[in-house]
């Protein structure tokens, strides 16, 4: 463990950051109970429980846990854990049913988390146990976004949902609030075990636009595309609207052009070009014409999207286990949704072209990151350090080139709650946007 605050192991002045923050082990523990244990996470979507008593099973930092929609309809969040001797109740990953039968000895949970059944209760515990004080651990505070995105913090302190997105709820609006319809996470997880601390991720999403360039060009190759001449003039920004989250368009102009649907197959591009008048009078020209997937971004922790929803599982200092979902608009046709569909998995996940890219170069980062040497050697995220301004319109502190203002962003609240005792201790940014 370092014998320095955590908070000085990120300096902003210098842009510097120590690496252990990537594989110390007591580090990890902390950042468990310091992030996980207290930060709004991203458990799934309404659309992934539509019905009374489904379930959908996720995790919150390594907690097991279930998300549930209960017989009167409503949400809840639960530990994946039965109260008697600490099975887990629900095997399943997701699914309908009225209640959760323990494999081990057959205590019964309600899809609302009451204990509703214990074998021998009259026999064997003289009908002594006090059921309703064992039933499932429910998460301190659940709230949905817009889009039926569902948050939930163990932490009953955490601020609300609204003031912990801060102004990102504006960002998240141009991925998940287009047209109002909703949107939908098609069936099934692509889930894979990398062997990088989970940061590395969810940094790159916060705002890496600077590797696209070179680690994606074989990619753009495949595509078709040559490489990008005059990439570092043409624009694109990093923005961080605070509170650890950030988000990141990589492309021409300020990003604020692409209303063709260019590069997107024809049926795709078709919808978002019908959609678009819809898109403009909810989100303004910016919001709109900023492209048919919102851009890229994370929410702190360990929530991003790109053409996926997707979390950065920790599953230990040097591993990371991705969960990864393709969403769609409910409002979208069958073709254009099964054309989504094709276009993520050639992309995304264990198999497609653009993931792939990415993922060995976090795990060398993390390799080298912790040998005796590496570790001893300063990190360095300078990129557009001190070049940090407005732009008119966008909420939050941007960088107009590629720039790592949003990685600067994502460590510095991440050392702050790493140190905080409580949230009282932690500095918000105040949300301008409504
Ligand atoms: S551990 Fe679940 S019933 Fe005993
Ligand atoms: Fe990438």
């Amino acid at each position: 463990m370092p014998t320095t605050s955590i908070r000085s192991m990120v300096d902003n002045k210098t842009g510097t950051m120590n690496r252990s923050l990537f594989s110390d082990k007591d580090i990890y523990q902390q950042e468990l109970e310091q992030v996980f244990g207290r930060c709004w996470l991203f458990i799934g979507t309404e659309s992934q429980v539509p019905k009374n008593n489904d379930f959908f099973a996720n995790y919150m930092g390594e907690d097991p846990i279930l998300l549930t929609r209960d017989s009167k309809g409503k949400l809840h969040a639960f530990l994946n854990m039965c109260r008697h001797r600490g099975n887990r109740i629900c095997r399943a990953d997701a699914g309908n049913a009225p209640s959760f039968m323990c494999t081990y000895h057959g205590w019964t949970f309600a899809t609302d988390g009451k204990l509703v059944g214990v074998p021998g209760y009259k026999e064997a515990y003289f009908e002594e146990l006090d059921r309703s004080q064992w039933g499932l651990v429910e998460a301190g505070q659940l709230d949905v976004a817009k889009g039926g995105l569902v948050f939930a913090t163990w932490d009953k302190s955490a601020p609300s949902l609204r003031d912990y997105l801060g102004d990102m709820a504006w960002y998240m609006d141009m991925a998940f609030d287009r047209t109002g319809g909703g949107i939908e996470v098609l069936s099934g997880t692509h889930r894979w075990v990398l062997s990088c601390n989970w940061k590395l991720g969810a940094d790159n999403f916060a705002g890496d636009g600077y590797h696209t360039y070179l680690t994606h060009a074989s990619m753009q190759a495949a595509r078709g595309n040559g490489p990008r001449p005059g990439y570092f003039g043409q624009g694109g920004w990093s923005m961080t609207p605070g509170n650890g989250h950030g988000t990141v368009r990589v492309g021409s102009g300020q990003g604020f052009n692409n209303t063709s649907g260019e590069g997107l197959p024809d049926s795709i591009a078709q919808y978002h070009r019908n959609t678009l008048p819809e898109t403009r009078k909810r989100l303004g020209d910016f919001r709109a014409n900023t492209g048919s997937t919102g851009g890229v971004f994370t929410v702190f922790p360990n929530f991003s999207h790109q053409v996926f929803m997707r979390n950065w599982h920790p599953r230990g200092p040097e591993k990371t286990e991705v969960w990864s979902w393709c969403f769609v608009e409910k409002d979208m046709s069958p073709e254009v949704k099964e054309a989504v569909r094709l276009r993520h998995t050639w992309m995304m996940g264990p198999s497609g072209n653009q993931d792939q890219d990415d993922m060995n170069n976090w795990l060398q980062c993390t390799a080298i990151g912790k040998t005796p040497m590496g570790k001893k050697v300063a990190l360095n995220q300078m990129l557009g350090l001190n070049h940090d301004t407005k732009i008119e319109g966008y909420p939050g502190t941007a960088n107009l080139a590629p720039s790592e203002v949003c990685q600067r962003e994502f460590y510095t609240f991440w050392a702050q709650l790493m140190d905080a005792p409580s949230w009282n201790q932690v500095k918000l940014a105040p949300r301008t946007i409504s």
